[in-house]
């Protein structure tokens, strides 16, 4: 066995009405005035932002709450409807950290991916001098500390799997999407609730529930992968093998579904943070920053194509009988079937992954604006991450095309 190193994860505490358990892990923390980072949607429900009021109540804690998709001052934490900002922005941590006279002795998000992203970065920046934008890997040019407030990441979408994760993505349209990342910047609890994602709209379930079955698949076959993530990424894919389509169909009362992708996104970002990724997130990093597509939508709409793409290059080699193995092993995970031919299993795969598209109802990326110019820039800056096949620039864009 090849030496391999493991990152470290959150505190996890995992399991249906567990969001009970956040005031009494806030005080272990040592926290009785925390700043909580929404997404609007994800306490959209009266009765959710009610418990979770009552929640802080209960363990004497005060709480003040921000939008991580507002300025501060611009919209009331709850107010409906959507702010200026889709993505974690650099410039909303930089105005709460500017807008707040106390750094809070604990920092709470809920909501999805960005909103944790927000809160995660701005565990951090209440530490570190200066602007976040100075700390973003490729664009900044001083390196994080790793000094952060306590933080605990309480996700309402089951997708990027950040709340495992020890990096916050933040963006500026039409300029970059880049990371902020250190070690020490993992969550210190990851509170995955999975009654909190009842309310997740359709569409939204599942473009994240693409972008998990995404990060767990190219973790899976990345070149870096160890046998520790290839348990927790065959393990994560067959929960979401298991979950995926009721998650979609019936999200608002399947509990059971609704969890076993909560876990396959939780295992998702524990495998992306120690194994790395593939095309799909090679792509996506340099698509986030130019072209307005969802994260979920994007991952979802290439994957079919980057591992048909993948199977017949791989075949083609004759040292790919290891990434064809796991292929197949994918594909049987995925659809819950294991009989046939290595070739049938691997065009299980593919055909689970089709028909989850289709379920999902993606736009097609030319809905978002993007064409094939935009493409074209999009194969050139992206690249392949840790994928087991090296695409050139034009296998790159040939892959976008499909899905334009
Ligand atoms: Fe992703």
């Amino acid at each position: 066995m090849n030496p391999f190193s493991l990152a470290r994860t959150p505190e996890l505490i995992f399991g249906a009405g567990e969001i009970v358990c956040l005031g009494e892990c806030l005080s272990r923390l040592g926290a009785a005035d925390v700043l909580v980072v929404v997404s609007p949607s994800a306490v959209a429900d009266v009765e959710v932002r009610a418990g979770i009021a009552r929640v802080f109540e209960e363990a004497g804690i005060t709480a003040s709450y921000v939008r991580y998709d507002s300025l501060p001052g611009t919209l009331g934490p709850f107010e409906a409807g959507q702010g200026p900002y889709r993505e974690a922005s650099p410039d909303v941590v930089d105005a709460v950290v500017a807008a707040t006279d106390q750094c809070p002795q604990a920092i709470v998000a809920i909501g999805g991916g960005s909103a944790i992203d927000t809160g995660k970065a701005l565990s951090a920046a209440f530490l570190e001098e200066g602007s976040i934008t100075d700390y973003l890997e490729g664009v900044g040019t001083r390196a994080p500390s790793g000094r952060k407030v306590p933080f605990v990441a309480v996700p309402t979408t089951a997708g990027t799997g950040s709340e495992a994760t020890a990096n916050a993505v933040l963006s500026r349209q039409a300029a970059f999407k880049k990371s902020l990342r250190h070690a020490r910047l993992v969550p210190d609890v990851a509170l995955v609730d999975p009654g909190l994602q009842l309310s997740c709209p359709r569409a939204q379930t599942a473009a994240s529930g693409l972008d998990a079955i995404t990060q767990l698949l190219e973790a899976y076959l990345s070149r870096t992968a160890t046998p520790f993530t290839d348990a927790l990424a065959l393990d994560g894919l067959a929960a979401a093998g298991r979950s995926f389509l009721p998650a979609v169909e019936r999200g608002d009362s399947d509990v059971g579904a609704r969890a076993g992708m909560a876990y396959a996104a939780w295992l998702s970002g524990v495998c992306l943070a120690n194994a790395g990724l593939g095309t799909v997130h090679g792509l996506a990093g340099a698509a986030g920053a130019l072209a307005p597509v969802p994260h979920g939508v994007f991952c979802g709409a290439l994957l079919p194509h980057v591992v048909e793409r993948t199977i017949e290059a791989v075949s083609r080699r004759r040292d790919g009988s290891g990434v064809l193995s796991k292929i197949a092993a994918a594909g049987r995970a995925l659809s819950s079937q294991s009989g046939g031919s290595l070739e049938a299993q691997m065009h299980l795969l593919v055909d689970r992954l089709v028909e989850f598209a289709r379920v999902a109802d993606l736009p097609r990326l030319s809905e978002y604006g993007m064409d094939t110019a935009l493409a074209r820039v999009i194969a050139e800056a992206g690249n392949n991450k840790q994928h087991p096949h090296e695409f050139d620039v034009d296998e790159r864009y040939e892959l976008l095309e499909r899905a334009l």
